[in-house]
This record gives structure tokens, C-alpha cells and sequence, in this order.
């Protein structure tokens, strides 16, 4: 499972890709209000730091308008995934987008029928929202399910990249079903090394050790 990073903080970014953590980076406009940073400068900060795929989000809701605010994204650099919304006309702009040969990244899928078309209209990568749709009291679990099978089921190639991860549970559950990608915030993957048995057994190590009188270096 390829994991990206939900930010648009650099040093965050930064903390985790000299880890080796970071396969790409997701933004959105309310991660670049976040930041306070342009969102030219910034995403070009990240694209220069991360080898994979950075997505940058259109704010246009009419496909020319986001056509044209897709190719200003995509020439920031080579590694730009550019985000569309799933709309009409954010699967008009995918189509267009896609066929020029640019990544490209529709979000706000919330059913398995809008990744069908997702995949039709040529996308890379497939944004279903796992936590707003636990937000409602719906699984956002049965739709990582439902895509899978589907694109499965076709062998279509767009990746589906679950999105709106907000636990370590959805990391995990989402990995098991076969998301191709994750995305989560830095906290969340940072949260993945967390375990309380890890915490209990090194104070006990460490404690043992003491009173060995010992010293490596
Ligand atoms: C994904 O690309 C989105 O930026 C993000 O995962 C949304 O997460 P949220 O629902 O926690 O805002």
C-alpha cells in the first residue's frame, strides 16, 4: 500500500519523507488555508521534496475553467496529480485533463457509481471519503469494498486512494480491503508505530537494564 500524506506543512512533510514514509502528498483548499502558505509556492515546495504524486486541488466548478486552472497546477511541476472534484464537469475536466497525459485525482467520491465514472473518464486515482461518511453513520469501509470489486471486476487501473482517514483502524481496514493508496495526516501515520504493549515491554527493558550497571557506549 502506497501511503501519501494528507498536508500541506512542509516540515511535516519533510519529518516523514526522510523516513521513507511518503509515496505522495494530497492537498486541498482547506489544507492550503491551513498552512497560510500561496498555494503556488507551497505545492511547489512539496513537489520539489516528494518524488510521487502531489495533488493539487482546481476551485473551478466549470469544466474549462477547470481545465485551465488544471494545466496552471500541472505545469508547477512533473509529479502533479491534479485534483478534481466529482462532478459533471469535473469528469468532463478529467477526461480532457487525463488525455493530455496529466495525473489526475477526482475527490469527493462518496458512492461506488461516481468511481465507475471516475475510472471511465480516465482517472489515476479515485478518492473515496472513509471518515465523512462514518461522519453520517454510513461505512465509509463498504465503499473502499464496493470500488475494489468493481474495478476488480473490469480491471480497470485507476488506483483507489482512501481518503478522509482519520484512525489507525481505517489504515488498517482499508489495507486489508486492497486500497492501492492511503492518504491520512501526518498524526495518523505517525500514530501507526503506537502500541501500548511496545510502551510496556521497553519501560520494562530499560528498567532491567538499570540495574545491570551496564553501558553500551
Ligand atoms: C483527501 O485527498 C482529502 O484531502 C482528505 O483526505 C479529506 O480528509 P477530511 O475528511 O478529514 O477533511
Amino acid at each position: 500500500m502506497k501511503f501519501f500524506v494528507d498536508t500541506a506543512d512542509i516540515e511535516a512533510i519533510r519529518e516523514l519523507n526522510d523516513l521513507g514514509m511518503v509515496d505522495g502528498v494530497t492537498t486541498n483548499p482547506s489544507l492550503i488555508l491551513k498552512s497560510g502558505r500561496d498555494i503556488l509556492e507551497v505545492t511547489k515546495e512539496i513537489c520539489d521534496l516528494v518524488d510521487g504524486p502531489v495533488s493539487a486541488e482546481v476551485v473551478a466548478t466549470e469544466a474549462d475553467a477547470m481545465i485551465a486552472e488544471g494545466r496552471k497546477l500541472a505545469a508547477i511541476a512533473e509529479n502533479i496529480a491534479v485534483k478534481l472534484p466529482l462532478t459533471w464537469d469535473g469528469l468532463k475536466a478529467c477526461k480532457v485533463l487525463s488525455g493530455e497525459g496529466f495525473m489526475v485525482n477526482v475527490t469527493l467520491c462518496f458512492s461506488p457509481n461516481q468511481a465507475l465514472l471516475a475510472a471511465k473518464a480516465g482517472a489515476t486515482f479515485i478518492s473515496p471519503f472513509i471518515g465523512r461518511l462514518d461522519d453520517i453513520n454510513l461505512d465509509g469501509m463498504d465503499l473502499i469494498a464496493d470500488i475494489r470489486e468493481i474495478y476488480d471486476n473490469y480491471d480497470f487501473g485507476t488506483q483507489i486512494l482512501a481518503a478522509s482517514i482519520r484512525t489507525v483502524n481505517h489504515v488498517t481496514e482499508a489495507a486489508k480491503i486492497g486500497a492501492d493508496v492511503m492518504t491520512a495526516p501526518p498524526s495518523v501515520i505517525k500514530a501507526l508505530a503506537k502500541h501500548p504493549l511496545t510502551d510496556k515491554g521497553l519501560e520494562q527493558f530499560l528498567a532491567d537494564w538499570a540495574k545491570t550497571g551496564q553501558k553500551i557506549l
